[in-house]
Order: structure tokens, then C-alpha cells, then sequence
């Protein structure tokens, strides 16, 4: 998308599509010229109730011959909140902007206006770089449509957007960052909808590999099997020596802020498709398990977003990419295994293999004496049945960490919700033939499964946000979310 600012009146801007505001029935400055303009039309079809109420509902207009703009799209954006005659919360504006690119690309416009006039964000000084940045985001998001393994796809015509707005620096600088961010996203869905016999361990290795090369600051190693055997990472290896697709831990090192400043690391887990192993899943359903790579997505996604950006923090991506599959080479229920901690693991269901190949991931991460790490994972069932698909599971050994975590969920409306990991949970994972088991009981099995992590952090810093309910879509509109890559770089520039 060709996104721009400009200052500009709305009767001498030239566009396909003006986008104006209505705040409950108050017409924005730009709506109320048009007005003007137009014999009253937009305040008449107002006051005849055509458009809702609720913030997000849009209405098409078709204006007289005497207009700049084929078409108008008026915007609800609702009672404004009290203090001023326009302004909103993020949460309306985030609204507002997913309705008015999801009316913009289901008809065939291919460039609109959005005029910005006096609205502002709530508590905020930058109102015009928030807007900005938000809706470029959305309007990236709202644009993709999955099409690598399909012929026929109705792409979106929407080719350039321009915003316009007094303040045309911040609102260049918001959609620059806005834009960056949801490419970022949309890296992270469009890996996450790929299928698993394309999507791979080696797919994902390969793409680390591109990013790298062509960002300087981006450093990326790739860990066979080899190598992490000589490691010590036996309980990753337990997990992708069922399958013959080979496991690969890849590594990318972002280095772009102060030298010496210790990096944050992100984990994800990459399980590029999970069948449950000998512990076999039922069939209904099971094709979603190719979503059981969505925290890798979400970790590329990020990395994705902050090259774009080029900000200036140091990240270290870790994923940890193997298929989960049944063979006569996989682990079996009983099998006991070595972690590159040195602990020893009963596996007593092969289909808990996500923390199997994180927590080697995570004993890998204390080389880089991180600042924090946050692994980012697919890992229950049990998350969904808790949280369902608005928060995800968020747990950690840090007050602070968390905190500013939820909070970057709140300002992204990508949210989580902290869970406790209290020891008298532990006790569950107490094995009589290994140092733990990889399961607990039926009971809060995604505090279990957090638990089970937390054995292996207790030298950082650390939080796990388990995204089992949050990744992605089913039923009809079954696709990867991108979710938490909002959160997630939110959380990396402000901390
Ligand atoms: N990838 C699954 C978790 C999952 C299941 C996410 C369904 C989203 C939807 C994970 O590897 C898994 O199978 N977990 C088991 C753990 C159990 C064996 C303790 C689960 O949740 O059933
Ligand atoms: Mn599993
Ligand atoms: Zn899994």
C-alpha cells in the first residue's frame, strides 16, 4: 500500500473516496463542509438514522456532480468521551479504522482520503502519530488475503491511502510505523496459514536465512540436529526424531541499539505441525495442529516488523521449528529423556511436546544474559478452555515483566491475562523414574505446562505467554491471527 500525508481542504482534494467522521450526530469539520457543500445531504441521512450509533459503522454516500470525491465513506466513531467535542479512545479509533479498510476493500476503490480534522486520542500528545500509525496498520492487516496455494483470489483493489492532516510530520512518522507493524502481522498470519507439508522446520531455517541477508544488523544461525546433540539438548531432539522432517533451532540476532545493552530474547515455539506423536490426537480438527507453529510466526513477525522500522533495540529471536509426528524413531510414553539443563524428563504424553522443545530453547537463551526472555507458544488446550480467544495466557517469575507486558497488550488491544504459576502447582509434575514429568494432572494444564517452563528460567527474567486461544481462527473464517505481534513489539520499543 502507497500511504501519504498531506494538509489539504477537503473541496480541493481529488480522491476516489473521501473517508470523514461523524462523532454520534456532530459531523467532523471536513463531514460538515462537505455538508455544506452537498445541500445537506450527509446531516439528512444522519438525522433518518442510516447510519448506527456504535463506533466502526460506516455508511457510502454518493455526492453530487459538484464533488472532488467519487464516493464518501462516513465513519462512526460515536460519543466522543467527555472532556472533548472530538475526542476518542484508541480502542474506538482501532475500531473505526479495521471498518472503514474492510469497506474500502470490498468494493473496488483503489485510492481514498481519510481526513483526520481535529479528532484525538485520549490522554495522548501525538494524536496525529497514533492515527496515523493505526490505521496504516489496519489497513495492511484488512488488506492481506491468503493466496500462496490458491488460484483464485479477490484481492483487495486499495492501492494508496492518504491521510489528511494538519500535522503531515508526525503523521508520516505514524505510518511509516504503522505500515512496518503490520507487515509484520501479516508475515505472522501468512506463515502461520501456510500448510505444514510447506511450512517446515527447514521452510522456516531458510526464511531466518533471507532476513539475514538482507539486513545487515540481522545475524541469523541455524542448530541441526547435530548440533544440538552436542548441546545436550535430548529433550528437543526426543520431539523431532519421530518425524523425518529434520529440527532446526534458529537463531536471530538483531543488533541495532546501544552496543553492550543486553538483548531481549524471544522463544518461539515451532512446532510446525503436531500430530501428537504416539500419544496420537483425534482426527476431527486435527489440520489446525499446522497452526502449532504460530508462536515462531509471531517471533518472525516481530523480528519482521523491528527491521522495518529499523529501531534501534537489540533482539534475539529463538525458535525452535520440529514436526510432532508418530514413527517407529518416536519417543514413546515412559521414554525418559536429558535436558541441556541436565534434568531429566518422563514423557509421559508425546503430545506435550511444545515445552519439550522450549525448554532447551530456554536453557539456550542464558548465553546472551538476557535482559528478558519471553517465549511466546501454541502450548495448551487447557488456555482455551480458560481464556478462550480474546486473552492470552500470560505467566512469569517478574512482577515488572509482566506488567509491562499486559500493559503493551492494552495499548495494542492485543491483550493478556496473568495466570499464576504458585509452587503448590508444581508438585503435580513430580515423576517416580525422572527429575519431573511433562505432564500434570487433568487440573489447570496450562499452569502445569507454564511450570514446567519455569524450571528451566530461573536465571532471567521471564515470561510465556501461551497463545493457544489467540493464534488463530476456526470455523469459516479459520486463518493465523497475527496476534501477539502487536504486543510483542510494542512490549521491545518501550522497555
Ligand atoms: N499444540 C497443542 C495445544 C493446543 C491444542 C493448542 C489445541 C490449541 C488447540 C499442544 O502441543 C498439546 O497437544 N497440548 C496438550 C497437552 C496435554 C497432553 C497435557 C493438550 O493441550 O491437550
Ligand atoms: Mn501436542
Ligand atoms: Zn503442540
Amino acid at each position: 500500500m502507497d500511504f501519504s500525508a498531506k494538509n489539504s481542504d477537503v473541496t480541493k482534494t481529488k480522491t476516489q473516496c473521501a473517508v470523514l467522521f461523524v462523532f454520534n450526530t456532530t459531523l467532523s469539520d471536513s463531514a460538515s463542509t462537505v455538508d455544506d457543500a452537498q445541500g445537506g445531504l450527509l446531516s439528512k441521512l444522519i438525522t433518518s438514522k442510516n447510519l448506527e450509533s456504535s463506533p466502526g459503522s460506516t455508511l457510502w454516500i454518493t455526492p453530487g456532480a459538484n464533488s472532488p470525491s467519487e464516493h464518501i465513506l462516513l465513519v462512526q466513531l460515536g460519543k466522543p468521551t467527555a472532556t472533548r467535542s472530538s475526542t476518542i479512545t484508541p480502542q474506538t479509533w482501532g475500531k473505526a479504522c479495521t471498518a472503514l479498510t474492510a469497506a474500502l476493500t470490498r468494493r473496488p476503490i483503489k485510492d481514498a482520503a481519510v481526513f483526520l480534522d481535529k479528532i484525538t486520542i485520549e490522554n495522548a500528545n501525538d494524536s496525529a502519530k497514533i492515527l496515523s500509525k493505526m490505521l496504516a496498520e489496519k489497513a495492511e492487516v484488512g488488506s492481506y488475503r491468503y493466496a500462496t496455494t490458491k488460484k483464485e483470489v479477490k484481492a483487495p483493489t486499495l492501492k494508496k491511502l492518504s491521510v489528511i492532516s494538519s500535522s503531515t510530520a508526525p503523521s508520516k512518522k505514524g505510518l511509516a510505523l504503522g505500515e512496518a507493524l503490520g507487515k509484520g502481522i501479516n508475515t505472522a498470519r501468512e506463515l502461520g496459514n501456510l500448510p505444514g507439508n510447506i511450512c517446515t522446520p527447514s521452510y522456516l531455517a531458510n526464511l531466518a536465512k533471507e532476513m539475514g541477508a538482507k539486513n545487515t544488523k540481522l545475524t541469523t544461525k541455524i542448530l541441526g540436529e547435530k548440533q544440538m546433540e552436542k548441546l545436550g539438548m535430548g529433550s528437543f531432539l526426543s520431539v523431532s526424531k519421530g518425524s523425518d522432517e529434520e529440527g532446526k533451532l534458529i537463531i536471530m540476532e538483531y543488533n541495532n541499539g546501544a552496543k553492550g545493552n543486553k538483548p531481549h530474547v524471544l522463544v518461539g515455539k515451532g512446532i510446525t505441525f503436531d500430530t501428537g506423536g504416539i500419544s496420537l490426537k483425534p482426527g476431527p480438527a486435527m489440520d489446525e495442529m499446522k497452526f502449532d507453529m504460530c508462536g515462531a510466526a509471531s517471533v518472525f513477525g516481530t523480528m519482521a516488523a523491528l527491521t522495518a522500522m529499523n529501531a534501534p533495540v537489540n533482539v534475539v529471536a529463538i525458535v525452535a521449528a520440529a514436526e510432532n509426528m508418530p514413527s517407529g524413531g518416536a519417543s514413546k510414553p515412559g521414554d525418559v529423556v536429558t535436558t541441556m539443563a541436565g534434568l531429566t524428563v518422563e514423557i509421559l504424553n508425546t503430545d506435550a511436546e511444545g515445552r519439550l522443545v522450549l525448554c532447551d530453547a530456554l536453557t539456550y537463551a542464558e548465553r546472551y544474559k538476557p535482559k528478558s526472555v519471553v517465549d511466546i507458544a501454541t502450548l495448551t488446550g487447557a488456555c482455551v478452555i480458560a481464556l478462550g480467544a480474546h486473552a492470552s495466557g500470560l505467566f512469569s517469575n517478574n512482577d515488572k515483566l509482566a506488567n509491562a507486558l499486559l500493559a503493551s497488550g492494552e495499548n495494542t488491544q492485543d491483550r493478556a491475562w496473568r495466570m499464576p504459576i504458585w509452587d503448590e502447582y508444581k508438585k503435580s509434575l513430580d515423576s517416580n523414574f525422572a527429575d519431573m514429568a511433562n505432564i500434570g494432572g487433568r487440573e489447570a494444564g496450562s499452569i502445569t505446562a507454564a511450570c514446567f517452563l519455569s524450571r528451566f528460567t530461573e536465571k532471567y527474567p521471564w515470561a510465556h505467554l501461551d497463545i493457544a486461544g489467540t493464534a488463530w481462527f476456526s470455523g469459516a473464517n479459520k486463518g493465523a491471527s497475527g496476534r501477539p505481534v502487536g504486543l510483542l513489539v510494542d512490549y521491545l520499543l518501550n522497555n
